[in-house]
């Protein structure tokens, strides 16, 4: 294990990613931001500065424990304030017990959809298997683009009346950048668009094996992911690895990473597209997207096309059988086999949005709506609270009273680790990516409209482990339209964490709620300094 530095600045300024002059935000002035690559069992000590003109700002970094650095979650409101204009927070934590494909993003407001984001990898020793199965690898970010800066479209967004109808996309970008037609917009618009014809070009050696390191770092849309003329086999999820699974086409939600391995066994003499398909039948909103469908090109090197020049790629014509949902999550079986251990604890989180005349557009979850506390955090007040002897406040199955009304907490126990299922039940139309911090979760059951827990449990809590051996392990998955997904975590990580809709809109309308787990430890545990002096 090493130490390994990185400086992020943040600062604002304009960028054209699709041709489309914006205001938007920028890390070292680049965006997406750099590539953060280490070893499992390193430690990452990263300085992020803050040179915005306004805005705090924060770190989150995706898919990491966090294992007794909770503070350093980056989560605005949850565990740290934001980061003032001027000032700068030195994150500094081990990498332990994961590998595989994660991400970094500002978890303040809406923040990261206006360019705050970049890939973090983390290679190991355990990967040595699957590493006979690709020569190389490559980072590709997936997401939707919007041409106004978020705070606008939230404006709009978070008004009575609005029956949770999103803001659509205007476009999508691979790796930072695709094509606009600029026609698309009237001379009298007002924008500035450069008709660029970009796309970003991967490069690879005909016969050999490329793993595509799959991150969707988009706000809202899910999309179907694809090249044409290759198959493509899946071999990772959310740093879970899986027996290879091969598909045409593969949907990929909000905040979910994927590894493929495509291997360049087509003709060398033409260059093939990827495309990223929005699926636009999961908004709920009537605005259209002016372009669904984002293009990059894969190129054999030593073809003599030229880039982007495709001549006879050849789109799937299969249906996109998979829609507003993941992947069937029992096609991805883990080539580590972990079975999950007994519940002790169950809770049902049913979440929907306000509806009808005058209500605003706000999220609820089990009746509550979330909003980041003002000057502090719920890290700052369950530690500080334990620490007076107050962990009665603290129920098993409920609430915590010592919070504002509108946060949601459960507290997981005081004295042990739980093993905790959620049963995540919308009662909305539109699909939703759930993450949860600090923790991968087994995915037990999923399915439509009812379902009678109650007997489940019956049958099943707390002695049998469940119908589910080996059942996927993620942190990121999708409920889809009016269903349930039950999920299992073994909650051994002392702190606060999230568990919310990564869908940027979303998150601001208060689809968020909180675990806090380990108590007993939790109130012994010091938050450095400088990560509480910034709650002023
Ligand atoms: Cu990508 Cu709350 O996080």
């Amino acid at each position: 294990p090493t130490t390994r530095h990185y400086d992020l600045v943040i600062s604002e300024g304009q960028g054209w990613p699709d041709g489309v002059v914006r205001d938007m935000l920028f890390i070292n002035g680049q965006f997406p931001g750099p590539l953060i690559e280490v070893n499992r069992g390193d430690r990452l000590v990263v300085n992020v500065t803050n040179y915005l003109s306004k805005n705090s700002t924060t770190i989150h970094w995706h898919g990491l424990f966090q294992n007794g650095t909770n503070w350093f979650d980056g989560t605005t409101g949850v565990t740290q304030c934001g980061i003032p204009p001027g000032k700068s927070l030195l994150y500094n934590f081990t990498i332990d017990n994961q590998f595989g494909t994660y991400w970094y993003h500002s978890h303040y407001g809406t923040q990261y959809l206006d360019g705050i984001l970049g890939p973090l990898i983390v290679h190991a020793p355990e990967e040595a298997d699957a590493r006979k199965l690709y020569d190389q690898e490559r980072v590709v970010l997936v997401q939707d683009w919007y041409h106004d800066f978020s705070t606008v479209n939230l404006g709009n967004y978070l008004v009575p009346d609005n029956e949770n109808s999103e803001p659509v996309p205007d476009n999508g970008l691979i790796n930072g950048f695709s094509y606009f037609n600029c026609s698309s917009y009237p001379p009298d618009s007002g924008r500035t668009c450069f008709d660029n014809n970009t796309y970003t070009v991967f490069t690879l050696d005909p016969n050999t094996r490329t793993r595509l390191r799959l991150i969707n770092t988009g706000a809202f849309a899910e999309f179907q992911l694809s090249i044409d003329n290759h198959t493509l086999s899946v071999i990772e999820a959310d740093g879970t690895l899986v027996n290879p699974y091969p598909v045409h086409r593969l949907p990929i939600h909000v905040a979910q990473r994927y590894s493929v391995v495509l291997t360049t066994n087509q003709s060398t003499s033409t260059n093939y597209w990827i495309r990223a398909a929005m699926n636009t039948a999961c908004f709920t909103g009537d605005n259209p997207v002016l372009d669904p469908t984002t293009m990059a090109v894969v190129s054999y090197s030593g073809n003599n096309t030229i880039v982007p020049a495709v001549n006879s790629s050849v789109d799937w014509k299969d249906a996109y059988d998979v829609i507003c949902e993941d992947l069937d999550p029992s096609l991805l079986v883990p080539t580590s086999r972990a079975v999950p251990p007994p519940a002790t604890t169950f809770y049902r989180v049913d979440f929907s949005f306000g509806i009808g005349a005058y209500q605003l557009d706000y999220a609820k979850v089990n009746g509550t709506t979330w909003a980041p506390l003002g000057n502090s955090t719920t890290l700052i007040e369950a530690v500080d609270g334990l620490g007076q002897g107050e962990a009665g406040k603290f129920g098993v199955t409920g609430q915590v009273s010592a919070f504002e009304s509108n946060q949601f907490v459960v507290g997981t126990s005081n004295s042990s680790v739980e093993v905790v299922d959620v049963l995540i039940y919308s009662l909305d139309e539109g699909s939703h990516p759930f993450h949860l911090h600090g923790h991968q979760f087994w995915i037990l059951r999923t399915g439509s409209g009812s379902f009678d827990w109650k007997n489940y449990y019956s049958s099943i809590m707390p002695s049998k482990p469940g119908a589910v051996e080996n059942a996927l392990r993620r942190d990121t998955l999708t409920i889809k339209p009016y269903a349930w997904s039950l999920i299992r975590f073994v909650a051994d990580n002392p702190g606060l964490w999230a568990l919310h809709c990564h869908i940027a809109w979303h998150m601001e309308a208060g689809l968020l709620m909180q675990f806090m787990s380990r108590a007993d430890v939790l109130k012994t545990m010091r938050i450095p300094d400088d990560v509480r002096a910034l709650c002023v």
